[in-house]
């Protein structure tokens, strides 16, 4: 038999492994999940077990024919718009074509795309209105405002609270759009997958294995990119600990590898961070094969990220 006080002393153990193991692997669980996730990349699982993917597989996508252009599996000739379809699946971006350019002798084959403008993103609106949007396009369909003291349905969803026809995100799989019918989980009807638009945008920046910067997380839409082909013009690029034997997988930032748990040091960086005491910005291999880099508030990223970034 085993006593009450061994058992509460054995659940505490047991929580405290799998916090352990989650601290160790929630990292691996989010970086660049979004990136690998739209362009095709396979998880790779540490051992067969299905936690967090150590890394992902892209070959897949690096040895892509490099004069065609690639989207939701499709492949496309130079010059050929995107379908109808693949279109359809992709918002706020319009006009999308394979795009063949030749510089200096390099010729690059990549998507070309116009950004669709909204006015719900460019105007501040005062209350009572707001923008009200459907699922299935990228802008407002119409700025409302409610008579005084109407009743508006209301959708609540990780403690923000949304307007009939509002729109939010639930983590990054789902942009959905506040509706009596919403329940507190993503559904076909209000809610659409959400995209970066990884192909349609940044297939340049993955193929020159370039690393993604996010603001203040380590998924989603990258706000810029440190482009490994023209770091070196602004000073160093290294590695923060030597050896590259840890893990076979290994990050890759041009002709840079970079071990997992390591940090790249580029010089523009340094400089950056020690313009400003709140904010910071820092690359690390987190889930090979490309690098993920985080700017924001250095409490915020130290906070939810378990960082020490001083
Ligand atoms: C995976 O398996 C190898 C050999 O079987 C072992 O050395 C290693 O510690 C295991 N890794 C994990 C994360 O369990
Ligand atoms: C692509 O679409 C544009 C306008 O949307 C059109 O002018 C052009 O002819 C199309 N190109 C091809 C190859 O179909
Ligand atoms: C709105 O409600 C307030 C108090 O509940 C009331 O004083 C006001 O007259 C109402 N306005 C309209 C347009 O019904
Ligand atoms: C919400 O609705 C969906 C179907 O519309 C259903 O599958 C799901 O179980 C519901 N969830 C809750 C928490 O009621
Ligand atoms: C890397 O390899 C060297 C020798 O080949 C070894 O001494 C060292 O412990 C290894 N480092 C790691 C992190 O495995
Ligand atoms: C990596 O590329 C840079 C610039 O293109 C070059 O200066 C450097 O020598 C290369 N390093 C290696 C190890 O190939």
């Amino acid at each position: 038999m085993i006593s009450i006080k061994d058992q509460k002393f054995l659940l505490k153990l047991i929580l405290l492994i799998v916090y352990l193991d989650c601290a160790k692997c929630t990292t691996g669980c989010i970086s660049n999940k979004q990136l690998y996730r739209e362009i095709g990349c396979k998880p790779i699982f540490e051992n067969d077990s299905n936690s967090c993917p150590v890394a992902y597989d892209c070959e897949n996508v690096f040895t892509r024919s490099s004069d065609k252009c690639y989207l939701n599996g499709n492949v496309y000739e130079p010059k050929a718009n995107i379908s109808k379809l693949d279109s359809a699946l992709s918002l706020c971006v319009s006009g999308c074509f394979c795009d063949q350019k030749t510089n200096d002798k390099k010729t690059t084959t990549a998507f070309a795309c116009t950004y669709d403008v909204c006015r719900s993103r460019m105007s501040l609106i005062a209350e009572p209105c707001y923008y009200k949007f459907d699922k299935n396009l990228c802008c407002e369909t119409e700025l409302y405002c409610p008579k005084e003291n109407a009743t508006i349905h209301e959708c609540v969803y990780d403690g923000k609270t949304y307007r009939n026809g509002q729109q939010f995100k639930i983590q990054n799989d789902y942009l959905c759009v506040c509706s009596p019918e919403f329940n507190g989980t993503a559904n076909d009807k209000l809610c659409r997958q959400f995209k970066c638009n990884y192909e349609l945008l940044y297939m340049k920046n993955i193929l020159n294995l370039d690393a993604p910067l996010y603001f203040e997380e380590k998924d989603g839409c990258p706000i810029n990119w440190y482009q490994s082909e023209y770091e070196s013009d602004f000073g160093t690029v290294e590695v923060s600990a030597g050896t590259v034997n840890s893990s076979n997988h290994v990050c890759k930032y041009g002709n840079l590898s970079v071990p997992i748990g390591q940090e790249l040091k580029i010089d523009r960086l340094s400089i950056r961070n020690s313009e400003s005491d709140s904010y910071k910005t820092i690359c690390t291999c987190d889930t090979p094969p490309l690098i993920t880099c985080i700017t924001g508030r250095k409490d915020i990223i130290n906070g939810k990220f378990n960082m020490h970034i001083i």
